[in-house]
């Protein structure tokens, strides 16, 4: 071994954490699928489908989550054969760490700070958003400046004609988030007793969605399915405040479109963060990770099918944007509807942050045993047993990020951070067939030397389909990143006393 960024932790250490883990093992293999739809099913459904309807795909929608789907299933399968092969807490990052060299484990460890921190931040306030709107629906206004970030209050209060307050704070993304935190580090069995009832009200909620929705489709608005490609005002304004044109429909807005809704699919490989609590990790998280994944995608075409047949995505425009799905049971004059899916949203939404929190503790927990990060990641409670001390540090820096920042490009900078680590899944589960071909394997994807490259292909595409700012700065992240490893992880890192 060397002292080189290509460096591999033995299998062997993996093979001692598992044994040492002080982790509760309590998850069994519907709690792991649960987890998997309760981090999956959340803002990317209930918001996101307007933007990726009226935006890139038109009736297409479905499409758009047929093509992030089969990324996402090759990624899921080989996120499977990794978690059943190596079922220790870090996820992708752990894999990488085995297989391809701490480099790049560093990198995706640190991209997964983007894919679950920032998503739970993003999370919270479409989570606010969705309270808020129930709150209006009991007659409950919360004053604007409690319930926006200080600059999306100033616009607020421009575009109403109303004073720019002096102080505003999103006070219900912060609160949710402290609240998820408490139950986090109260423990693992809570979180996931929870989060399975959350789940059961989520799952239902969407199947409402598309029965009684089916009842109002007008088969007129799926034709053309996939419109003529076409210049459109878009979300952005120029300098004379007219909207800047933007390519949307065609093929081009069925691939973008998969990239605006990728956001809704992640969450299955959080399933994989949970290897140290799993009772049965080799036999369950294949099982939890690949099932969870499918009956979201089932539910997210059904759903994208009944949306753009309810309503014409030339018409999802304005305030439409922010909930299309209460919108478009609106716009059929079914208010009661609108209730019941805005008040699942709402319950829904906290399951999604509580497993995206959870993955994250336990990333850095996997880092911080590995010696690059430092010890106050790794330290457990004596009598909750859970990462405690990080799992604060977590809800910290989620709530306030959540209070006081505008999330425009959070979500897409979350994708990138996904993508990035899906796409280095596939690689190195490719890379280790390859070199211990003889290893156990007690889940192996089906025919992996096709499934690997096309989803790095296809996650790759979808990459390069995000924002232009997204894209910016998620690289800027990245390199961060790098800084923070050459400074810190390199030289602490458990290996160097290994080598010496
Ligand atoms: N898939 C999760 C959501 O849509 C992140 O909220």
């Amino acid at each position: 071994m060397s002292y080189s960024i290509w460096r591999k932790k033995p299998t062997y250490l993996f093979e001692q954490d598992i044994q040492k883990s002080e982790l509760k093992r309590v998850l069994g293999k519907w709690s792991l699928t649960a987890i998997g739809i309760g981090a999956i099913i959340g803002g990317g459904i209930f918001v996101l489908t307007g933007t990726a309807a009226h935006y890139h795909a038109g009736p297409a929608l479905a499409l758009s989550f047929v093509v992030a789907g089969i990324g996402c299933i090759f990624a899921a399968l080989c996120y499977a054969e990794f978690a059943a092969m190596l079922p220790v807490e870090g996820s992708a990052y752990a894999y990488a760490y085995g297989t391809i060299g701490e480099l790049f484990a560093w990198a995706i460890g640190w991209g997964l700070i983007l894919e679950y921190a920032m998503g739970a931040m993003t999370v919270a306030v479409s989570w606010s958003g969705y309270f808020n709107k129930l709150m209006h629906l009991f007659g409950i206004d919360i004053p604007f400046w409690l319930r926006n970030d200080p600059v999306s209050a100033a616009k607020f209060a421009v575009d109403n004609g109303l004073d720019r307050p002096s102080f505003a704070v999103n006070l219900p993304a912060f609160i949710i988030v402290w609240l998820v935190t408490y139950i986090l580090v109260k423990g693992i069995k809570e979180a996931a007793s929870a989060n399975n009832i959350i789940v059961i009200i989520k799952v239902v909620a969407v199947i409402f969605v598309i029965i009684a929705g089916a009842f109002f489709i007008k088969t007129q608005n799926w034709i053309p399915f996939i419109p003529e490609a076409r210049m459109i005002p878009g979300e952005m304004l120029d300098a004379n405040n007219k909207p800047i044109l933007v390519e949307a429909y065609g093929f081009q807005g069925v691939i973008s479109g998969a990239s605006a809704i990728f956001f809704a699919y992640i969450g299955f490989d959080a399933v994989s963060t949970q290897a140290g609590e799993a009772i049965n990790p080799r036999k369950d998280m294949p099982f939890a990770i690949i099932t969870s994944l499918l009956v979201c995608t089932v539910l997210y075409i059904l759903v994208s099918l009944v949306l753009t047949g309810m309503i014409d995505y030339n018409a999802i425009v304005g305030d439409a944007l922010k909930a299309p799905v209460a919108y478009a049971f609106e716009s059929v004059g079914q208010n009661w509807a609108v209730f019941i899916v805005t008040a699942a949203a709402t319950t829904g939404l906290i399951s999604v942050m509580l497993v995206m929190m959870l993955g994250q503790t336990r990333v850095f927990l996997g880092m911080a045993k590995d010696g690059l990060l430092p010890k106050f990641f790794k330290e457990i409670h004596p009598t909750f047993k859970t990462p405690w001390k990080s799992t604060v540090l977590v809800g910290l820096a989620v709530s306030m990020v959540a209070a006081f920042t505008p999330i425009g490009i959070l979500g897409d900078m979350t994708s990138f951070g996904t993508l990035f680590a899906f796409a280095m899944v596939c690689l190195a589960v490719l890379l280790l067939r390859i070199r211990e071909p003889e290893r156990e394997r007690p889940f192996k994807a089906p025919i992996l030397f096709v499934i690997a490259p096309l989803g790095i292909i296809v996650n790759t595409i979808l990459i390069v389909s995000l924002s232009d700012l997204a894209k910016y700065c998620a690289v800027g992240w990245l390199a961060l990143g790098m800084v923070v490893y050459f400074a810190y992880g390199r030289p602490n890192s458990n290996l160097n006393k290994l080598e010496k």
